[in-house]
């Protein structure tokens, strides 16, 4: 069997991604030699690559890469280090997968930015690195070239691993994967899939991490692909719960396996109740009964309880798996899939166990909404008039004018709307990504009172988008006894709920629980309530002195019987 294994090894992958290093090691374990093609060029050549770029031009860099490249070829028992452009040759490509075996080194952008730091080097050892931004080109870079680097025999991921196990998990791969890579030589030449990927994609630019939602109709169908563009390959491990699974399950199987990938899948009941650490549990057992690496996805289909379930999992599991989201309700679309709050409930209190943790990538199908129940899309709506009403003026006039073709699911105006949704909350979480500057506070517009009220109702009379309306509600109202909110604007916020068929009161519900559970909430995070108040449409202001008397005030007009205002309507 050995023999028919090829005896050149091939590290692809942006710089800082520890090839050099690697290689070494993988050498050193199978008693081979290391090469580097950047070595290999300033040798030949006795000139220095920045040199090479600034006198004579990329162009003829890429030449001498090449020839380096079938010099390291051409020898027998070698471990390649590449340099990070050379994938996207065809040539280069058709050359290292001959009688090779081809591994990619993956990392995010700002570990391969420190990684480059450390080992000393300035960006202008870096000639494609130059200028004010070298973690922003890395970013541009490395989007590009991810098609091509997706198209390896093998990743393996580096982010917080120590570059010996990575060495290790390389010499595995070869040994497991690189007889039947082999016996195809053309197996990298065609031009990747999505070499434009990314395009069309909103962008989540948070501090920790920077990832694509891609908001489509029809989404599903490409989810493989949008993974290997991604990087991620090997297994994809899918959780899901039983009313979603019921619908997309096999397609997302499909096209997960039609784009190379290992999947499988592990389906919990719908609801709260397997948002808990034992259900977390269930999932650890299975993911180590299927051998999960950490390079290996998880991804989250359903809804935000899934999200956040298998977030949650995914953030904890070998201390961090990649995570896709592929959100199928309108809250999980326009809300919990973006952000990076993951979490479980415990019998104290809903999300009280949990994390930040960015995922990779989001697809968002907006056409999984025509199956979701009817309730649960008119309580998502109440997050899209937040958006609006805090952020948008613009969106808020299309709910308006648009809201029949909302209703139903009119597809281009759904998908319009998601999408800008999408970007609203993207840009909030981009610029305070962990709640610490007050900017991502304002997405807390009506949810004071909302979680009085789920809490009082034990998170059974309500779903969360209808609370959310009526917490809205309550607040215009606080803002207009403050003279902060003006009439007018508390009656456009309140014609667009109704339009959408969310509430503006929720009888039945004792506003004293309400409320001590309000001044619980206070309690525990031991700071004075910040309201989130509407000056005006986009304009939202943060309060801290609202004064006790109008909240009480605010609640008990929520929580009474239908009266003058009418109380469910729509
Ligand atoms: N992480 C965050 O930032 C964040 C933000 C808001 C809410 N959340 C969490 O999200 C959860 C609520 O999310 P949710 O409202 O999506 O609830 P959910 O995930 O429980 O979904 C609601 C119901 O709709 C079903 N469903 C979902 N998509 C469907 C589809 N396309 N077709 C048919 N049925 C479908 C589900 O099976 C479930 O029965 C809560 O746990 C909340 O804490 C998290």
């Amino acid at each position: 069997m050995e023999r028919q294994r090829p005896r050149r090894i091939f590290l692809t992958g942006f710089s800082g991604s520890g090839k050099s290093a690697v290689a070494a090691l993988v050498a050193a374990a199978l008693g081979w030699r290391a090469l580097d093609t950047d070595d290999i060029i300033e040798e030949r050549s006795g000139r220095s690559i920045p040199d090479i770029f600034a006198r004579d031009g990329e162009a003829r860099f890429r030449e001498l890469e090449a020839q380096a490249l079938r010099e390291a070829a051409n020898q027998p028992d070698v471990v390649v280090a590449t340099g990070g452009g050379i994938v996207q040759s065809a040539a280069n490509r058709r050359l290292m997968a001959d009688d090779g075996f081809v591994v990619c080194l993956e990392g995010r952008p700002e570990v391969l930015w420190q990684r480059i730091r450390e080992a000393g080097h300035s960006a202008t050892e870096r000639p494609l690195l130059a200028g004010p931004d070298p973690l922003g080109r890395i970013r541009v870079l490395k989007a590009q070239r991810q098609p091509f680097y997706a198209l390896a025999d093998y990743t393996a991921h580096t982010d917080g691993i120590d570059l010996p196990r990575v060495a290790e998990e390389v010499v595995r791969a070869w040994r497991r994967l690189s007889a039947r890579a082999a016996r195809d030589p053309d197996r990298l030449s065609s031009e990747p899939v999505g070499a434009d990927a990314g395009e069309d994609a909103c962008w989540v630019n948070a501090e920790s991490a920077r990832y694509p939602v891609y908001v489509e109709w029809g989404a599903l169908a490409r989810l493989g692909e949008r993974l290997r563009e991604a990087g991620l390959s090997g297994a994809a491990h899918v959780i899901s719960d039983e009313h979603v699974w019921h619908h997309y399950g096999e397609a997302v199987l499909a096209s997960l396996r039609q784009a190379g990938l290992e999947a499988d899948s592990y389906v919990v009941p719908a609801g709260e109740t397997s948002k808990t650490l034992t259900t977390a549990s269930h999932l650890y057992e299975w993911l180590a009964s299927r051998r999960a690496e950490r390079g290996h996805a998880v991804v989250a289909l359903g809804g935000g309880m899934v999200g956040d379930l298998a977030g949650f999992t995914a953030a904890t599991y070998l201390r961090g798996l990649p995570l896709v989201h592929v959100p199928t309700s309108l809250l999980a679309m326009v809300d919990a899939s973006i952000g990076g709050k993951v979490a479980v409930n415990l019998s104290e209190a809903k999300n009280l166990v949990g994390a930040f943790y960015q995922p990779r990538l989001v697809v968002t199908d907006v056409s999984a909404l025509t199956t979701l129940p009817a309730r649960e899309l008119t309580s998502g709506w109440a997050e899209v008039v937040k958006h609006a009403l805090i952020m948008d003026p613009d969106l808020l006039s299309t709910l308006e004018t648009r809201v029949a073709d909302l209703r139903r699911l009119e597809p281009e105006a759904t998908t319009a709307v998601v999408r800008r949704n999408v970007e609203l909350k993207a840009q909030v979480v981009s610029e305070d990504e962990r709640e610490t500057t007050g900017r991502r506070t304002i997405l807390n517009y009506g949810h004071t009172v909302a979680h009085g009220l789920e809490a009082a109702s034990e998170y059974e009379a309500l779903l969360h988008g209808e609370a959310v309306a009526v917490g809205m509600v309550a607040a215009a109202e606080i803002g207009r006894e403050m003279g902060v909110t003006p009439s007018a604007l508390a009656e456009r916020q309140a014609a667009v709920l109704a339009s959408f068929g969310l509430p503006w009161q929720t009888p039945g519900i004792d506003p004293e629980r309400a409320l001590a559970a309000m001044a619980l909430d206070k309690k525990v995070s031991g700071r004075a309530v910040r309201w989130v108040l509407l000056e005006g449409v986009g304009r939202p202001v943060l309060r801290d002195d609202v004064p006790d008397t109008l909240v009480r005030q605010a609640v008990r007009q929520a929580c009474r019987v239908a009266g003058k205002r009418g109380g469910r309507r729509g």
